[in-house]
């Protein structure tokens, strides 16, 4: 066993092999090093530019409501698996969500709730749509961004974003 650590949301994960994806913030295996190689970038002290401020406020936003609306489905779900799929990803922009606030300074405000729809094949579609909104969203705020650690983040959160379209499309077929 070895401890791994995401240089994205900074969380270890203990065990034999290197995810492919970081099992928290869903990052790529490119960010997940072993131990004491890893630099988290939310470990450092990030200096915002105005647009950067600007974009992690909306992450924030749009991570939350992701969470609620997930967690939505995961209720509505027709099967366990389809449940448990749901929560995971809740979890995931839960976390997606804690990185802004780290990068903002701030707290996590509480979370309102969402609705969404009776049917596991309608939510399919609008996890598809949000999914692929937020990853041209976090194209153009790597873009954007004047900061290392800010433009990695956003790099990394746009490959999360597609991975999680390439999983629902599976379902969708
Ligand atoms: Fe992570
Ligand atoms: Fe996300």
């Amino acid at each position: 066993m070895k401890t791994y650590i995401c240089e994205i949301c900074g969380d270890a994960y203990v065990g034999n092999e290197k995810p492919k994806n970081c099992p928290f913030c869903g990052a790529r295996e490119a960010f997940i090093k072993e131990g004491k190689d890893a630099k988290p970038i939310v470990t450092e002290k990030v200096e915002l530019s105005e647009q950067s401020r600007k974009n992690l406020e909306e992450t924030l936003v749009l991570e939350t409501r992701a969470n609620a609306i997930y967690l939505c489905m995961a209720e509505k779900a027709e099967t366990y698996e389809i449940k448990a799929m749901y929560k995971r990803l809740a979890k995931v922009e839960l976390e997606h969500a804690l990185i802004a606030t780290k990068f903002l300074g701030i707290r996590m405000s509480d979370i309102k709730q969402e609705t969404c729809n009776e049917e596991d094949v309608e939510n399919f579609k609008r996890t598809v749509e949000l999914e692929e909104n937020a990853m041209d969203l976090y194209g153009r705020f790597a873009k954007e961004a004047t900061e290392r650690e800010i433009r990695i983040l956003f790099t990394a959160l746009t490959q999360a974003e597609a991975d999680h379209v390439e999983l629902i499309k599976n379902y969708l077929q």
